[in-house]
């Protein structure tokens, strides 16, 4: 179980100062530049050692990740670009780094820089975080001023910019690639992978994105070391975790916990239960819209982390938990979820454009009881074809939460088809 000074955000123990004042207090650029001077390689060890997975969805392993990165250079620079373009519904965790601890994020931007060559770092942040904006910058013009960043950062002899650049409210913009065309001025449309951006990223040149939160541990994993990190969790979901929990608990919040915790602990800790109590609870989507939601008796047991979510046929994904009670109408929830899908596609591939419409379409009939049973299966085989056939991930992230209802509530969607020929149903309607 994590303790309080095991916690790496300071938001979560109502520690606000979020100058640079209150971060060096706090420990934040304390021998920054002697870990520089530890060398690139061992930087990449220590965040291999810690077992961090990315923390936006996906859980590839930082450290790998970063070693892709070409060692020496080719004349072509390098680049850091930091995924702040959170947008999968129910995720608000790197809200809470950028407004309470965004030198934690700064100072891991450089480090994870110099590791991998870049003097250079963007940080594309969703258009919706205004007030999450000007703190970043606020806090950017602060290392600036202390000589942090910029020509000779931290007296490292390593010169290191930061950018921060806005989105314009489009969720495919958190798909890197497509992050990185909208970057370049274009309009965000999901690349062809491979290449990855390691190979070929921003303006053609050794890129690597990662989201804030695997960028804003990394100080803190080289500071008390890859061991203290790798302490919490299970192996191969090791660490420290952002936990947003939303939805039909007592006290929905976002908190810092250790991987690997029961789902149950973790809501009767910090949420102060279920609305209701226990026997209350539906169902969860353990980690955001993109994932398979799981029944109430399965989330009671649930571990939350990558690896045991995945064997359930769910996932960790953004670890944004959101709570079913009894009073959902879960058919419903998932035609919202789809409903967003089709609004998001950028529609360059038509498995996507096309299907994510279709699937819309029958589950708002669905929600209505109005189609035959056969359908469901029908729907089913949708989510199949569009799953795997697109060229990025959305196409599966609208696919999966059909599924997972099918798998888990087929009796309640077969039960409102019979209902509605009954005249039982009329009360549910699409919005
Ligand atoms: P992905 O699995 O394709 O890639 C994950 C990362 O690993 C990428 O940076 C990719 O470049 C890298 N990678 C994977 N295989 C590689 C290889 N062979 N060589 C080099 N690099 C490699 O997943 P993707 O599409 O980046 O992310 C999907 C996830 O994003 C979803 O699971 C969802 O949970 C999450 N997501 C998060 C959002 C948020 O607001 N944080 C919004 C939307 C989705
Ligand atoms: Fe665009 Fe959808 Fe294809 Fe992704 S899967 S590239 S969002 S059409």
């Amino acid at each position: 179980m994590l303790k309080d000074q095991d916690r790496i955000f300071t938001n979560l123990y109502g520690m606000h100062d979020r100058t640079l004042k209150g971060a060096q207090a706090r420990g934040h650029w304390d021998g920054t530049a002697k870990m520089l001077q530890n060398g690139r390689d061992w930087i990449i060890d220590q965040m291999k050692a810690s077992g961090l997975r990315g923390r936006g969805g996906a859980g590839f392993p930082t450290g790998l990740k970063w070693s892709f990165m070409p060692k020496e250079s080719d004349g072509r620079p390098a680049y850091l670009v930091v995924n702040a373009d959170e947008s999968e519904p129910g995720t608000c965790k790197d809200r809470e780094i950028m407004r309470h601890d965004p030198h934690t994020l700064i100072e891991g931007c450089l480090i994870a820089s110099y590791a991998m060559r870049a003097h250079a770092c963007y940080i594309y942040i969703r258009g919706e975080y205004v007030r999450e904006r000007e703190a970043l910058q606020f806090a950017i013009d602060e290392a600036y001023d202390a000589g942090l960043i910029g020509r000779n950062a931290c007296g490292s002899g390593y010169d290191f910019d930061v950018y921060l650049s806005h989105g314009a409210g489009a969720y495919i913009c958190g798909e890197e690639t497509a992050l990185l065309e909208s970057l370049e001025g274009k309009k965000g449309m999901p690349r062809m992978k491979p290449p990855f951006p390691a190979g070929a990223g921003l303006y053609g040149c050794p890129t690597t994105v990662n989201n804030v939160e695997s960028i804003a541990v990394a100080p803190t994993i080289l500071r008390r070391g890859p061991d203290w990190f790798a302490s919490f969790g299970r192996p191969n979901n090791t660490g420290t975790k952002l936990f947003a929990i939303s939805g039909h608990v007592n006290n929905p919040c976002v908190v810092e916990e250790a991987m690997s915790i029961g789902f149950e602990e973790l809501i009767e800790k910090h949420c102060g239960g279920i609305r209701g109590g226990w026997k209350n609870l539906k169902a969860i989507v353990p980690g955001g819209s993109s994932v398979p939601l799981l029944p109430g008796s399965i989330a009671r047991e649930a571990i939350m982390d990558f690896d045991w979510l995945r064997d359930q046929k769910s996932g960790l994904g953004t670890a944004a938990v959101i709570v079913m009670d009894e009073s959902t109408d879960i058919i419903k929830a998932i035609w919202r979820f789809a409903k967003f899908y089709k609004h998001e596609s950028c529609g360059q591939c038509t498995p996507c454009r096309e299907g994510t419409g279709w699937m819309m379409r029958v589950m708002e009939r669905l929600v209505r009881g109005d189609a035959e049973v056969e359908e469901i299966d029908m729907l089913l085989n949708v989510t199949k074809q569009v799953e795997g056939h697109t060229i990025c991930a959305l196409g599966d992230a609208a696919a999966w939460p059909i599924q997972g209802l099918i798998r888990h509530f087929r009796d309640e969607i077969e039960d409102r088809i019979k209902h509605k020929r009954t005249g039982r149903v009329s009360a549910v309607a699409a919005e």
